[in-house]
């Protein structure tokens, strides 16, 4: 992985980057041959320019999901997101990025009308963000619309097993795949997203024998959340993965608990706003010719 620095004295939304090369769709596509993947592909979602830059050096690839929805704009679900918040994060992404390579997701609307719908929202994403690639919900029912955008140098990355847009067909956000039926239907869902063309494929919330059956039976990397460790890499949503949220799901490891930290440090602040202890001397503006805090 490149070395990158970044130089925050002349501006918080201007990394000045140690050039580096960003992962491409081939490198990441090549990660698996012949079935194998030597080294998993890492994946976080972002939505900000600040936490691209602090993810940026650890990721192969940043997800603008459309998960923003609910941990950005506190959201129900996914289902209300637009194409316009979609722009808008994507490009804060891709500014405070410069290795991984960043994917923007569709949201729901966007895509599922006719491939030619698709076409004109992942090309409006692709200008309008600098993102090297789209994601999109469904399996069969998405593979001519896969096939279409790849043929027209759109890169996409496909999402089967739990897939939050169809939440109101599912009736929930539980696991997928319990049924024999259903265990099928995600297979072929998983394999007829890679004969479209998809260059990788999201695979959530799925039991782990069905992870591993599609793992193995699809060229394109399959990234896992909630579909155990199988995959040929992993996504987390990054909010969850810090605990910023009270509730964490099964398959979410927490890194940190940052919303206590944050917490703390409210608190530590307010205390010191009414008690007039902050701010001090060392944080006001001294006269002319008179040193700080003096
Ligand atoms: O929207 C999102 O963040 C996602 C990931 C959870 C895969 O689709």
């Amino acid at each position: 992985m490149s070395k990158v620095t970044i130089d925050t004295s002349t501006s918080r939304a201007t990394p000045t980057p140690v050039p580096g090369k960003r992962m491409t769709v081939p490198s990441l596509r090549g990660r698996k041959a012949d079935g194998i993947t030597q080294e998993p592909i890492v994946m976080l979602t972002a939505y900000t320019m600040r936490m691209a830059q602090l993810l940026d050096p650890h990721c192969d690839m940043l997800l603008v999901g459309d998960s923003l929805g609910q941990v950005i704009y506190g959201l129900p679900s996914t289902i209300p997101v637009s194409l316009e918040m979609m722009c808008a994060h994507g490009a804060a992404v891709v500014r405070g990025s410069w290795h991984a390579l960043v994917a923007v997701d569709m949201p729901f609307g966007s895509y599922e009308g006719s491939p030619g719908q698709a076409f004109e929202s992942a090309s409006r994403v692709m200008k309008e963000t600098g993102c090297a690639a789209v994601k999109l919900e469904g399996g069969e029912a998405m593979a001519e619309t896969i096939a279409f955008l790849s043929k027209r140098g759109v890169p996409v990355i496909g999402h089967v097993g739990l897939t939050p847009q169809a939440v109101n067909m599912l009736g929930g956000y539980g696991a997928r795949g319990r049924e024999t039926a259903e265990a099928k239907k995600i297979l072929a869902d998983a394999k007829a997203v890679d004969q479209a063309g998809a260059f990788c494929m999201v695979v959530e919330g799925v039991l782990e024998e069905i992870a591993s059956q599609v793992t193995a039976s699809v060229a394109a990397p399959v990234i896992g959340i909630g579909a155990s460790p199988q995959c040929d890499g992993q996504v987390l949503v990054t909010e969850d993965m810090l605990g910023l949220f009270e509730r964490t799901p099964r398959f979410v490891k927490r890194y940190d608990d940052l919303a206590a930290r944050i917490g703390e440090a409210a608190a530590a602040y307010a205390a010191e706003v009414r008690s007039r202890s902050f701010p001090t001397a060392d944080q006001t503006y001294p006269p002319k010719g008179r040193p700080k805090g003096a």
